[in-house]
């Protein structure tokens, strides 16, 4: 993972790499480095920690005033983080200068072929042996930084995103990309690099996303050039992006963290995913994306979703969406599982990858693999003109906005909110539901950012709960059906943020296991809207109460059942059952913010995860 920034330009660098570090922070945060360009001479500094913690150590550098710099924040993959090995990394010669993000698999044959020639090594990275290789490559041939960065990353196996320095060519950046995601933001006579276009979107609203297998020399005051680095080809009008997100899409707008902001988000992001798409008023759904390939959605012999971690939850969700509606089969598979298991793909086959930050290496991986074996991709992808956007044949956007919180909330909701659009698209084209069902359907989800909106009043009950269970060691989420998934997204939250120990389950399976962990010091979440199978799952609630756990039921509003019985509840607006985890899943949401924040945990970085995880 890791994030990387540079400047090149006329403005002080050290300002704007820190501030674009902290962007980048979501990416990893256990150590970080800055090295700026002064009169000759390399500045660096580097520290285990986050970037606030280089800020207070690197005052020299801030008075620098140098013009020319890159930084890095980094989550360890080669070597435990400490000082020596956060980035940027120098040559033995001490001349050039390297940040990576992503990982070099033979690195470790050619460190022996280094060692065997002289060089030393300092850190256990990766990285390190990649900048000896550049600077090996550079003595042996003679030729200068572009050529030896190329000629190096040939000899590479790995995935990269890489900028690298040279005290003797001040006036250029060379960067290049296999794997991980590198933006160039473009300037008047200035040049950002950056991981994503976050960093430097107050400087300028041009950007160029560098393609796999591509390298840039970057000069200041000149033209940017791009090449193929295999090949040696030069790009002709390489594709600059004009990007439209604000600066204050990317800052807290005065709350306390960015989860409780992009918790808040979730009415407005909702409906920015169904704008120009659910118009309801007309009773049609319109999606270009699945128009162009409707006869291939409406012959498909099964679906397959692949995904990670809060992705793969709302891909649970759309397999019982698409098959409830849509009648056609689905799996839903860990990408990482998935493309390491052989597995059968026909091209009736139709791939759905669904991921926020659109750079899960092995998601990624996962949609090559299905596209070599012809199946047709489709993808689900919150983060504009990222990998996965750029990989599938088609594809329909989130509109989420920026999610900055390590732990997804935003982008699940809109995850599934494209999901009903598109299982209710096929259902209507192929006529596995009527005309009558398609609207009841569509109004139901038009409705929806406004029964969101309502349940963000349950986030003081859900404070008040967090309070007497922020001590709790386990805590068991139930739910049925539809909302089996958001049971295990539920649990995955409280994981993720509070360290607390949580496991989510169809309710119906407690009694196969985890019952037996029941007794007065377990909370249980059940999740019971009206829909669906609600007196099956009184009858496990019974059986909690039954063993003494301490009930924490989602109900819908009007329940007289459950509220009974339970210890605690929330209530959430009615809806059709395929819609409720859109709703059931904000009040756990809070929860698991409350619980994290009363136990002191930083909850938009939490320990050794991160946003983006652009390593397999
Ligand atoms: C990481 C993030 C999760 C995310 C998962 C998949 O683990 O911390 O929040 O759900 O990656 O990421 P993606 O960007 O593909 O949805």
């Amino acid at each position: 993972m890791c994030g990387i920034v540079g400047y090149i330009g006329s403005k002080e660098a050290y300002p704007i790499i820190i501030n674009g570090l902290k962007r980048l922070e979501y990416r990893g945060y256990d150590s970080t480095g800055v090295v700026l360009y002064k009169e000759g001479d390399l500045a660096l500094c580097k520290t285990k920690g986050k970037v606030a913690d280089l800020e207070a150590i690197s005052s020299k550098l801030a008075e620098s005033k140098s013009t020319i710099g890159i930084g890095h924040t980094r989550w360890a993959t080669h070597g435990e983080p400490n000082d020596v090995n956060s980035h940027p990394h120098l040559s033995n010669s001490g001349e050039l200068a390297i940040i990576h993000n992503g990982i070099i698999e033979n690195y470790d044959a050619i460190k022996t072929q280094l060692v065997n020639n002289g060089f030393v090594f300092h850190s256990d990275t990766d990285t390190e042996v990649l900048i000896n290789l550049i600077e090996y490559v550079k003595q042996q041939e003679g030729v200068k930084l572009g050529k030896a960065v190329q000629i190096a990353l040939k000899q590479v196996i790995g995935a990269y995103a890489i900028a690298v320095f040279d005290v003797k060519k001040p006036n250029e950046i060379v960067v290049a990309k296999l794997g991980s995601p590198l933006a160039i933001g473009i300037g008047e006579d200035e040049y950002f690099i950056a991981s994503d276009a976050t960093p430097f979107i107050e400087f300028t609203n041009n950007a160029l996303y560098l393609e796999d297998g591509e390298m840039a020399i970057i000069r200041q005051g000149r033209e940017l050039r791009v090449r193929n680095i295999n090949d040696d080809i030069k790009i002709e009008n390489p594709n600059i992006s004009t990007l439209n997100i604000s600066l204050d899409q990317i800052e807290k707008s005065g709350y306390d963290h960015f989860m409780l902001k992009e918790i808040h988000e979730q009415p407005d992001v909702v409906r920015d995913t169904l704008r120009g798409r659910l118009l309801v008023n007309e009773g049609v759904i319109k999606m270009s994306s699945i128009d162009d390939h409707l006869n291939k959605f409406i012959g498909a012999k099964r679906i397959l979703i692949i995904a990670c971690g809060t992705s793969w939850h709302a891909g649970l969700v759309g397999e019982y969406l698409i098959e409830d509606l849509a009648r056609i089969p689905v799996e839903v598979e860990y990408a990482s599982e998935f493309r390491y298991r052989n597995p059968i793909i026909t091209k009736d086959d139709i791939v759905i990858p669904i991921s926020q930050s659109g750079e899960t290496a092995d998601t990624l991986a996962a949609i090559k693999l299905a596209k070599e074996m012809g199946a047709f991709v489709y993808g689900i992808c919150n983060v504009v003109g990222s990998s996965i956007a750029r990989e599938t044949h088609s594809g329909a956007y989130t509109h989420a906005g920026p999610e900055i919180g390590v732990a997804s909330t935003k982008a699940f909701t809109t995850q599934l909110t494209v999901l009903a659009l598109l299982a209710a698209k096929i259902a209507v084209s192929k006529g596995s539901i009527s005309t009558t069902e398609f609207h009841q359907f569509i109004n139901q989800l038009d409705a929806i950012p406004n029964k969101i909106a309502q349940v963000m009043e349950s986030e003081s009950k859900a404070k008040e709960i967090a309070k007497e269970y922020a001590d709790a060691t386990n805590f068991l989420y139930l739910g049925r059906g539809y909302n089996f998934p958001v049971a295990l997204e539920g649990a995955l939250k409280l994981k993720e943020i509070s360290y607390i120990h949580a496991e989510g389950y169809p309710a119906a399976e407690m009694k196969h296991g985890p019952i037996a962990l029941i007794d007065e010091n377990m909370p249980v979440v059940v999740i019971a809207p009206k829909r669906g199978h609600y007196e099956k799952i009184v009858s496990n609630v019974m059986e909690i109460k039954a063993r003494k756990g301490k009930i924490i039921a989602i109900v819908s509003k009007g329940d007289t059942e459950i509220v009974n019985l339970a210890d605690h509840y929330i209530e959430i607006p009615d809806s059709a059952e395929p819609l409720t985890p859109m709703i059931t899943t904000i009040p756990l949401q809070f929860l698991s913010y409350y619980i994290a924040v009363i136990r002191g945990c930083n909850v938009d970085q939490p320990r050794n995860l991160a946003k983006s995880v652009t390593v397999e």
